[in-house]
């Protein structure tokens, strides 16, 4: 059995940037998507932007030929929220990031919709156990938080709640590699994990450009070009054991010294260093690499970065930046 066999019907509740973006991936992939919003000319007006968009974007080569065509087929305006998700197997959530008016979105989306139906909020860090009580059948219901621009962003974070039914988690992780997306499971925490560390680099940055240490574009440019072209291809922890904690252990002492406790070095960095385990270097880290495959994982690391560097070369700067 597929996940195609017990989801056809989707609603899509808030139809503006994210709601529509994930609206477009579903429809691409053969679901049926009913768009409800504050109305159904609201609805209706984005059933015909997500159209033209998706006609611009397989003009330019960004989704296969006939997608447009597709998506048409599959999309359709909903009068009210409640018409949109009267028949959905699948529901997504994506209005404004306001706790208030999410959990009344909510209480009537899981009311109106049939009690099968799971229920994805694509909320940016709300946790799901403050939203899970405006959910009639709570057990039904999760965080599936896209990124944005939702067609172009490979990972989806899924989120139980303390509810959520595990069958049901399972199921939305197969609707997400069904998009060919790729899923991520994620404990409950404010801002799970995505948000929470690029809300963190930000933050950081901030006050670089307060202490007049950089302008914005100078960390913008120094990020995309340094660590920040890394991370298109690795995490944070592949790459400290590439680098060598040790490496880090000593940087984050000097770092602690200038900028206080908040940077002490992470207290299992540390015992991982004393116990010899330096990452790649020694054979341990923090990801378990077998060390036969030392060499391939580098030769890998080269080659990506090589042509990741020739992609941005070919695509050249980004306008207006
Ligand atoms: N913008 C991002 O980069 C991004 C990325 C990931 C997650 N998110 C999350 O996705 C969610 C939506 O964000 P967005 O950026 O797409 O917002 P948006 O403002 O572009 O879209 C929100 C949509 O909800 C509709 N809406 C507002 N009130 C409504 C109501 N009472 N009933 C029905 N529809 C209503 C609006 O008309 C609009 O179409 C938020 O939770 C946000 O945190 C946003």
């Amino acid at each position: 059995m597929t996940i195609k066999d017990t989801i056809s019907t989707t609603a899509v509740v808030g139809s503006g940037y994210m709601g529509g973006g994930i609206a477009q991936v579903l429809a691409l992939h053969g679901y049926k998507v009913m768009l409800g919003d504050v109305d159904g000319e609201t609805a209706e007006r984005a059933r015909v932007r997500l159209v033209e968009q998706a006609k611009d974007f397989e003009a330019h080569g960004l989704l296969p030929e006939g997608a447009s065509k597709i998506i048409d087929a599959n999309l359709a305006a909903a009068p009210s929220i409640e018409e949109a998700v009267a028949a959905a197997d699948y529901i997504a959530e994506a209005v404004p990031e306001e706790p208030e008016l999410k959990a009344n979105i909510l209480r009537r989306v899981s009311a109106a919709a049939p009690p099968h139906a799971i229920i994805g909020t694509n909320t940016s860090a709300i946790p799901i156990r403050e939203l899970a009580p405006s959910v009639t059948g709570p057990e039904r219901f999760l965080g599936v938080h896209w990124m944005n621009p939702a067609p172009f962003i490979p990972g989806v974070e899924l989120i139980p709640g303390q509810e959520t039914n595990p069958e049901v988690l399972d199921r939305a992780e197969q609707l997400i590699r069904s998009l060919g997306k790729t899923p991520a499971r994620v404990a409950d925490t404010p801002g799970f994990v995505a948000n929470r560390l690029q809300f963190a680099l930000y933050k950081e940055a901030a006050q670089i450009v307060d202490e007049g240490t950089a302008t914005p574009e100078q960390i913008d440019a120094v990020v995309s070009n340094t660590f920040g072209f890394r991370l298109a291809l690795f995490g944070p922890f592949a790459i400290g054991d590439m680098a060598g904690l040790d490496v880090y252990e000593s940087a984050y002492r000097t770092l602690e010294k200038a900028y206080g406790e908040r940077f002490a070095a992470p207290e299992a960095l540390v015992a991982m260093v004393k116990d010899g385990n330096l990452g790649l270097k020694s054979g341990h880290g923090f990801l378990d690499v077998d060390p036969g495959n030392k060499t391939a994982l580098l030769a890998y690391r080269d080659n990506a970065y090589a042509r990741l560097s020739q992609l941005r070369t070919d695509l050249g700067q980004a306008p207006a930046l």
